[in-house]
């Protein structure tokens, strides 16, 4: 299975032969739908051209601290990666990666990054023997580097021994797999994403600003965990994850409708979609004619879904979002009584906040605990979400309860 799609790859290069692999690498790193940095380090310039990386990628690319403009490139780029990976990993760079080196803008970069690290080393058969490469790589993975290959075979110098490179095909597929988790194995998630569309007459709507980013990131981080998911999205320009069941709608009723149809044997609800809480009394038929000074739109109460679901008798564990642009402990911890449901996830939304952006800030309140999840890209928002989600409702007894039906009518 390929779980690429819109990760960020941050692709080191370092000079040894192999790096005329990395232009291939980069390619099908794209192909599987990533998105890739790549920072050479200056001898890696001797074997393959930054143009070419740049022009393969779509992305600057970077090498020495004269391209960290900012002066903080180093750390964004740290902060910036799903996954970091060294391929070529030369013997000097497993070293000073070993021993903590931060004299180039890879290096730093490694020593910033909170992302996962792996390497791909690449080197003559007896420097890969030597003990001291050997030690560094037992360093590395002590401290959790993931180190892939070397493959055995013959080498470029004509000796024959471990330290080729393995390809970029098997290089791609470890970095897929290391998205992937069993954390929720066996079990329906159903999601829903995106903005209603509440008609007033056939070509005007009631709607809000929501992308389906965070609900569509939440999809895809549920499939890497193993899930069957089904995504109930309101109209968005994104695409449904692989693997992931999708239904599109339009309105409020059409959401609850297809959401109801989705709930057989559904194991966890996560409503991430930006609901209308009211639509048009009475949708025209016809297009509105602009004829008085003032026009009176009646509305009523749209179904709430969430509401709806947390409800039922057989149930799934409920998970509703709180936008809110204010008192946001206090209104999520609300919301959760009123709703009914075992979490909620609350966001602040406003100008650049929330709706829209690519990134987001996250706080979670479940009965007994509370957890923030502090701004960072919404893909990686969602894994951490799905990775808690799981925990609670893996622990025995579960750690997700909903509110008492009478804490529910008193808030
Ligand atoms: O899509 P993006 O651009 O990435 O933006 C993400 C987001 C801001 C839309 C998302 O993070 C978010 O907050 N989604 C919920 C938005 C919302 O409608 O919040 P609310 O506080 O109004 O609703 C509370 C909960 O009830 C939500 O789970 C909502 O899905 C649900 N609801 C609301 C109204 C309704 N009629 N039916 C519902 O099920």
């Amino acid at each position: 299975m390929n779980f690429m799609a819109k990760k960020r790859i941050l692709l080191g290069v370092s000079g040894g032969i192999a790096a005329y692999k990395s232009a291939e690498l980069v390619r099908r790193l794209r192909t599987a739908g990533a998105v890739v940095r790549v920072v050479m380090t200056r001898s890696a310039k001797e074997f393959v051209t930054a143009t070419t990386l740049h022009t393969l990628s779509g992305e600057p690319v970077w090498s020495d601290w004269s391209d960290d403009k900012s002066g903080m490139d180093h750390i964004e780029l740290a902060r910036w990666a799903d996954r970091i990976l060294i391929a070529p990993a030369t013997a000097d760079t497993l070293a000073r990666i070993a021993h903590g080196r931060a004299d180039d803008l890879l290096t730093a970069i490694c020593l910033a990054t909170e992302a996962p690290l792996a390497v791909a080393p690449a080197m003559n058969q007896a420097m890969w023997n030597n003990k001291a490469t050997q030690a560094n790589v037992d360093t590395l993975r002590e401290r959790g580097v993931r180190v892939w290959g070397p493959a055995t075979g013959e080498q470029a110098c004509g000796e024959t021994g471990p330290g080729r490179m393995l390809e970029p095909d098997a290089l791609v597929q470890r970095l897929s797999d290391s998205f992937a988790n069993g954390r929720l194995a066996g079990l329906k998630v159903v999601i829903t994403a995106g903005p209603t569309r509440e008609p007033v007459d056939p070509v005007r709507y009631l709607s809000n600003r929501s992308s389906g980013k965070m609900g569509y990131a939440i999809a895809q981080a549920a499939h890497e965990a193993g899930a069957q998911v089904e995504l109930v999205s309101g109209p968005v320009a994104l695409q449904a994850p692989d693997g992931v069941t999708l239904t599109r709608v339009e309105s409020a009723s059409d959401m609850f409708r297809a959401v109801m149809v989705c709930l057989e044997d559904c194991d966890l609800f996560i409503g991430a979609a930006a609901v209308a809480d009211y639509r048009p009394v009475e949708p025209q038929a016809r297009k509105i004619k602009k004829q008085a000074a003032e026009l009176l739109l009646r509305l009523e109460p749209a179904p709430d879904i969430l509401a709806a679901v947390a409800a039922l008798k057989s149930r799934p564990v409920c998970i509703g979002f709180a936008a809110e642009t204010e008192n946001l402990q206090e209104y999520a911890q609300k919301k959760r009584m009123q709703k009914g449901v075992e979490m909620i996830v609350a966001n602040r939304v406003g100008a650049g906040l929330g709706f829209e952006t690519d990134d987001n800030e996250l706080w979670l309140v479940w009965e007994g605990g509370s957890r923030w999840l502090p701004k960072a890209p919404k893909t990686r928002l969602a894994c951490q979400l799905i990775e808690q989600i799981a925990d609670l409702y893996l622990k025995q007894p579960s750690g997700l309860k909903a509110p008492e039906p009478h804490a529910k009518h008193s808030a």
